[in-house]
């Protein structure tokens, strides 16, 4: 039953993202473009029973780990009833989230076993927050951390790292590990459409290192992943309670492991983050016509590395780098 989320370089696909919304309450310069994206017509969104429905023939056929992203996935209206639904199917589920809204949401997480949170906060200077954001939220999201590590919830925190903007924060962060249980992932800067990527705008995984080590000895936790489909290369300051990572998409891709397949919420298949090209599957669900066969090819179409850009120089060329969706609409 599991061939049919197996690639051709015998990668399973058992980690589902599913994207709930095209919309978010913040504007990160570095997910979306300034003037906004089209967005989908409603009718084109998956509804809850949707969601569900698609996401059970996932599990049907090996998925164990379903990941809820946007967007800001809490802006759904449904949310409360698209996670008790999902928490009746044979899987983990956890949800990456901007954390503004995740305050009423900790009893229906707390009834669903959604323990793990995934964070985006890029800076812990409030004046910056709201520039890269475009929003002033930085309280609402740093009471909410608190208020889930409180809850026992396990927090990782996502720094996008922007040169210019938040490099000189890297070793703030691991600070905030010394008392705080959370991981934080340091994140290699990513071209969408309309961010404005350049590669010089990126603080790599080798300068992230540097100014870690300039500061602290950092530790291998190799062998604390819980999983051999890392994103995040994971690292442990003695003596501090969290750990920190380092997601290296651009300058040192963690593809052999990849496991991950996604669902955008208007119900198209992407079988690779950098890549352009999706299989509709809401359509045929709607026609009541299997989904195998868009699962399959999907699937079997997927490239060894990153939608088949094994450089970054091949990432900088326009003509092999084809305009990919605004990650506000992949959802990471
Ligand atoms: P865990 O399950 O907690 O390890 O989370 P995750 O890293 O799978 O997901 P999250 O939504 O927190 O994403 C964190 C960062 O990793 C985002 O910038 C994502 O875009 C990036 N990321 C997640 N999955 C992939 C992937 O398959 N490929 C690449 N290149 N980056 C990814
Ligand atoms: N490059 C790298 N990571 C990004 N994210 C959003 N846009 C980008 C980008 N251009 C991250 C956010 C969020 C996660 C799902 O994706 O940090 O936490
Ligand atoms: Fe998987 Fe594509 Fe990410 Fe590589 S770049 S880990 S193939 S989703």
């Amino acid at each position: 039953n599991n061939s049919l989320l197996t690639d051709d370089f015998g990668r399973k696909h058992n980690y589902l993202r599913i994207s709930l919304i095209e919309k978010c309450n913040l504007r990160c310069t570095y997910c979306m473009p300034a003037d906004g994206i089209p967005l989908s017509p409603k009718a084109d969104i998956m509804s809850a029973d949707e969601i569900f429905e698609i996401a059970k023939t996932f599990v049907d056929y090996g998925v164990d780990k379903i990941r809820l992203t946007g967007g800001e996935p809490l802006l759904r209206k449904d949310f409360p009833a698209i996670i008790k639904q999902l928490s009746s199917l044979e899987t983990e589920i956890s949800i990456t989230t901007n954390g503004i809204l995740i305050d009423r949401h900790l009893a229906v997480l707390k009834e669903c076993k959604v323990f793990k949170i995934n964070l985006s906060l890029d800076t812990l200077v409030a004046t910056k927050f709201n520039a890269i954001t475009l929003r002033n939220q930085f309280s609402i999201v740093m009471d909410n951390l608190v208020l889930l590590l409180e809850h026992n919830f396990k927090v990782k925190i996502n720094v996008v790292l922007i040169k210019g903007f938040n490099e000189d924060e890297i070793i703030d962060f691991i600070a905030l590990t010394k008392e705080m249980p959370i991981s934080i992932r340091f994140i290699e800067f990513m071209p969408f459409a309309g961010n404005e990527w350049d590669s010089s705008k990126m603080v790599t995984q080798q300068e992230i290192m540097s100014q870690v080590e300039a500061h602290y000895t950092p530790e291998n936790v190799d062998k604390l992943i819980d999983e051999a489909n890392f994103t995040a290369r994971e690292y442990k300051i003695k003596g501090h309670k969290g750990s920190f990572g380092i997601i290296s998409s651009i300058s040192n891709p963690f593809c052999d492991g990849c496991n991950r397949i996604r669902l955008t919420a208007n119900g198209k298949i992407k079988n690779c983050l950098f890549s352009n090209s999706e299989t509709d599957l809401l359509t045929p669900f709607r026609n009541n016509q299997p989904i195998e066969d868009a699962i399959s090819a999907a699937i079997k179409s997927k490239k060894k590395v990153r939608a088949g850009m094994t450089t970054t120089d091949e990432i900088n060329d326009p003509t092999l780098n084809q305009d990919n969706r605004s990650m506000i609409s992949i959802g990471g």
